[in-house]
């Protein structure tokens, strides 16, 4: 049966039920009957689709045999079932009926927390584009969304506490060089559309505020809040940044503050996002404020200061009862609050304090570069190697009962329009949401793919793109040139000050 993710259990019984305009739907939830009304239907045989909560040890059992059962202790799990009917009702849909083989089909996630992150900052995708992608998230049971919201190229959120961030630091005039203007943020009706139509699909949104770094965008609005002052620009470029919070400031805390109460109460996830990642100390070193700090506290190095900024950080969202998620860098302190759930996305310098963290109980998702950001290109990170990848893997056995599931997120330096968007995003994401749901034992890639088939007609009656499975398996002469080019495009040769720092660096090296 052409369902993904793959469920636990499917048990043929024999014989055929048909679901038609003449089933009657009944459900303790309006959004199922909405959700199942996404095709045209003839009338044929009367039977009923009954959606009920009870007692079972599975997320949701359904019986197929005449009349359709669904039975689950949650309306989330009675909303997976309906999601997994839905899949069964296309496949078996011809000339307006659809016709179900009789079966019991038990299911349950193997993880609680499966994730899909959209970069919103570095080009701006509206309300309209995010509904449609909860739409095929909330299909294949993926129970999460981050969004992430600030960058050094904007601040994406409608302030009324600091409408500047609006007025200074939405729009960039020009991306390297090519004088396009990008800019554009959610307004507060927005997220409370986005977040009401994901909250009834069961799907989170975790709002992303990345702090200490990547925060051009405060500077732009409140330069009093970098080290130096200075009145900066958004960034016209991508990769890291050295200008970025002072830590050393007391009153950012308070800024800080500000800023998450007014976002924690646009989003009611319990989850909220604080970045941590890619934090260079430079200006930081140079800073009199942070070395007075350092100095105070008895830090002997930079990282516990980021440990320090973030835990304080981490405080303010204790107050909102939020719990907070920061990217793996955030481990380097080695003081991060307990509290912290980890999203490990690279290795490097913190692949052991990423396995340390685990085995002392940190709790964690994986986002691995290689093989889950979805901005790569298929042919670095191919369809099969994301759907084969597993997350266990990346671990020496010790602590796994911490790992919370997976996120493959996709950041939009090279994504400007939704169609590649789409594109990017699937079918590589339904591949994470398989690996987040289906225990690994019983999952199979040639079988993926043939199964797959069914949701990408979903996808088509929707309008949403994707890449074509054998086109996201580029061969090697392909995949090569798409690596080549996308290496080419992160280098970023016209940046003359990177080019410079890089051959600079080249010379210190020869001649030490
Ligand atoms: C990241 O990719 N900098 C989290
Ligand atoms: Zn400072």
């Amino acid at each position: 049966m052409n369902i993904v993710p793959k469920p636990l259990s499917i048990a043929l019984s024999g014989g055929e039920t048909l679901f038609s305009s003449a089933t009657k739907i009944v459900s303790p939830i309006d959004v199922i009957v909405k959700e199942l009304n996404f095709i045209d239907y003839e009338k044929a045989e009367e039977n009923t689709a009954v959606f009920v909560i009870g007692e079972t040890e599975y997320d949701y059992e359904i019986v197929i045999d005449g009349n359709i059962r669904v039975l689950s202790k949650t309306n989330e799990g009675l909303f997976h079932g309906a999601m997994t009917l839905k899949q069964l009702v296309f496949d078996g849909y011809f000339e307006g009926v659809a016709t179900l083989k009789n079966c019991h089909i038990q299911d349950k996630p193997r993880f609680e927390y499966r994730s899909f992150m959209l970069d919103i900052v570095r080009h701006f995708f509206d309300k309209r584009t995010i509904i449609k992608l909860i739409d095929i998230l909330s299909l294949v049971k993926i129970n999460n969304l981050h969004l992430h919201l600030s960058d050094n190229q904007g601040y994406r959120l409608e302030s009324e506490v600091f409408p500047e961030l609006n007025e200074k630091a939405n729009e960039r005039k020009s991306t390297r060089g090519d004088g396009i203007p990008v800019g554009g943020y959610l307004t507060k009706a927005d997220v409370k559309e986005i977040v009401a139509y994901a909250e009834e699909r069961f799907v989170n949104v975790v709002p992303e505020i990345d702090l200490p770094g990547h925060t051009l965008f405060m500077l732009v609005a409140k330069p009093e809040t970098g080290c130096t002052g200075e009145q900066f620009q958004l960034a016209e470029r991508y990769g890291i940044d050295n200008r970025i919070l002072c830590a050393g400031n007391e009153d950012n805390y308070d800024v800080i503050a500000k800023l998450i109460a007014e976002i924690a109460e646009m989003f009611p996830s319990k989850y909220f996002h604080i970045g941590g990642d890619e934090v260079p100390k430079t200006q930081w070193q140079k800073c009199e404020k942070c070395n007075e700090l350092m100095l105070k506290e008895g830090f002997e190095n930079y990282e516990q200061l980021q440990g320090y900024f973030t835990n304080r950080v981490i405080n303010i969202l204790k107050k909102h009862d939020k719990t907070p998620i920061v990217w793996n860098e955030a481990l380097y302190s080695n003081m991060l609050d307990d509290s912290a759930v980890c999203q490990y996305w690279a290795d490097g310098k913190g692949a052991n304090a990423v396995r340390n963290a685990l085995k002392n109980g940190r709790k964690m998702f994986v986002s691995k570069n290689f093989p889950y950001y979805l901005d790569y290109p298929h042919g670095i990170n191919n369809l099969k190697r994301v759907y084969k990848f597993e997350p266990l893997s990346c671990f020496d056995g010790q602590g796994e009962e911490n790992i919370l599931g997976v996120e493959s997120p996709l950041w939009t330096e090279w994504v400007a329009d939704e169609e590649k968007l789409h594109h990017q995003a699937f079918p590589r994401a339904i591949a994470v949401a398989e690996t987040g749901w289906t225990e690994k034992d019983n999952k199979n890639y040639k079988d993926f793919v043939e199964r797959l088939y069914n949701v990408l007609g979903i996808l088509e009656a929707y309008e949403i793109g994707y890449e074509h499975p054998t086109k996201a398996n580029p061969n090697i002469f392909k995949a090569l040139g798409q690596g080549l080019k996308f290496l080419f495009a992160m280098l970023d040769l016209g940046d003359r000050k990177a080019v410079k720092n890089a051959i600079d660096a080249g010379k210190a090296r020869k001649t030490k």
